[in-house]
Order: structure tokens, then C-alpha cells, then sequence
């Protein structure tokens, strides 16, 4: 997969200011505005800062948030995705409650799969089958996972459901998913990658190649942009070229 968009930024705060130009942008112009968080560590890095910045001009009532996947735990254990980001952002700003719709963990995995699904229908526009979301923001493992979609199990970008339970390949912990054909589906895309660990990764995927190897490489919106934002770590492998 080529990567079709890289912008790579000097630093942290200038790509939350980014984020928060198309929060304002999008919730100005349009009366519902979905966005899907993805889980890990790089999304509580921008969501501290985020905390600190103006949100007055922010529509927040007509911003839906969802999670791209989450661990199967109760909201309150430390690797919930829901959880850290509840702390780190949303309790601090004015989002009402209602417009936040977490996978819940604690819940039997499949029973809860479907449940979401269920939300998502109901919540989400359709595009070819699929619930579409403005924006889907998505992180990298260092296997080349993204969402809970990891090595070898491809075939949820090519399958008809929008969210299923799976779990971790090492650890075997329970994790909650969008699949792969629901998030290409979005009408946005973009890869949050931050660090040095990730620098190997990226400029390996930055090479146009023939054939897909990681699970991150079938990430290919069929209608919308799919951007890739890096820090300066994440992108140094790949700066001369750009
Ligand atoms: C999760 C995430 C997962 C994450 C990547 C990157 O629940 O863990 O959704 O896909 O985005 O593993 O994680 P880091 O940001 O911690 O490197």
C-alpha cells in the first residue's frame, strides 16, 4: 500500500491545534459529526494536550464519539481504552455523556459485539452496507496491527460484519473490534503514529510495494482520504523523501 498521505510534525501541539481546526470545522458546518478513537498509549499523549486547549468554539453536541476497539475490562481497569480516555479528556471537557459511546468491555464479548453493531446502525449514515464515520483515527503496533486486527487475521477487512470479538495474539487478552471493511468504509482516515519505536515500520510501509504484509496495510478507504500523522520520531526514517 502506498501511503497516501504523510505529514510529519515538528511537534505534539501542532498536530492537536490540527485537530482541533477540523473539530471546529466539521462541527461548525455539519449538525452530526462522528469520529472513531482508536486505544493504546498515542491517543492519551494528544488527548493530555487537548485537554488543555479552547474548546469554546467546538460544537461538542454534535460530536459522536466511538471506539475503534476495546479490551475486554470494566471501564475502570488501566487498559481500558474508554477508561484512559475518559480521564485523560472527556471528563475535563463539556462533551455531554450521551454523545459518548463506548464499547463496554465488561460485557460478554459477542453479545457485545452485536450490541455495538446495533449502535452504530442506528447511530451512523450507510455507505455500500457499513455505518460510515467522518473519521476513523487509527494507531500502529509495532507488528503492523490497527483497531484489535492483528497478524493473520486479514480477513476482517474483506468480511460482512462491522464489529466482532477476538482477542490478542501474545496474550490472548479479549478485545472488541470494527472490522477492517466497516473502517474502510470512513470518509476519513488517518494513522496517529508517534515515536522512534514506530520510525522502522513506517518507512517500511512507506515503500510501495506489491503485496500487503501487515494488517495496518489493508487500510484502504474506498471513498474517503486516508492521511498518515507522524511525529518527528515516528517519521524519521522518511523525511528526506517527502
Ligand atoms: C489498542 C489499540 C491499538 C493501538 C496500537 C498502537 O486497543 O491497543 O487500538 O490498535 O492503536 O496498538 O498502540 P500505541 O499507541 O500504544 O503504540
Amino acid at each position: 500500500m502506498k501511503l497516501t498521505e504523510i505529514h510529519v510534525f515538528k511537534s505534539l501541539d501542532s498536530l492537536t491545534d490540527l485537530g482541533m481546526r477540523w473539530l471546529i470545522k466539521k462541527t461548525n458546518e455539519k449538525d452530526s459529526v462522528s469520529v472513531a478513537l482508536s486505544g493504546g498509549t498515542t491517543p492519551l499523549v494528544l488527548f493530555d494536550r487537548l485537554r488543555y486547549k479552547d474548546w469554546s468554539k467546538v460544537q461538542l453536541d454534535r460530536l459522536k464519539l466511538f471506539w475503534v476497539d476495546e479490551r475486554c475490562v470494566d471501564p475502570n481497569h488501566p487498559e481500558s481504552n474508554f477508561g484512559n480516555a475518559f480521564k485523560t479528556l472527556f471528563e475535563h471537557i463539556p462533551i455531554p455523556e450521551k454523545n459518548l459511546f463506548r464499547i463496554e468491555g465488561e460485557n460478554d464479548p459477542i453479545a457485545e459485539s452485536e450490541r455495538y453493531a446495533s449502535i452504530l446502525g442506528k447511530e451512523l449514515p450507510m455507505k455500500e452496507g457499513f455505518p460510515q464515520f467522518d473519521l476513523i483515527l487509527l494507531g500502529l503496533g509495532n507488528d503492523g496491527h490497527t483497531a484489535s486486527i492483528f497478524p493473520g487475521n486479514e480477513r476482517l477487512f474483506e468480511c460482512e460484519q462491522w464489529c466482532v470479538a477476538t482477542e490478542h495474539p501474545l496474550t490472548g487478552q479479549k478485545r472488541i473490534t470494527l472490522t477492517g471493511s466497516l473502517i474502510n468504509r470512513a470518509k476519513g482516515i488517518a494513522f496517529m503514529v508517534t515515536g522512534a519505536s514506530k520510525s522502522c515500520l513506517i518507512a517500511e510501509m512507506a515503500v510501495p510495494h506489491r503485496w500487503n504484509r501487515y494488517p495496518a496495510d489493508h487500510v484502504d478507504p474506498h471513498h474517503g482520504y486516508r492521511k498518515w500523522l507522524l511525529d518527528q520520531e515516528a517519521g524519521s526514517l522518511i523525511l528526506r523523501h517527502l
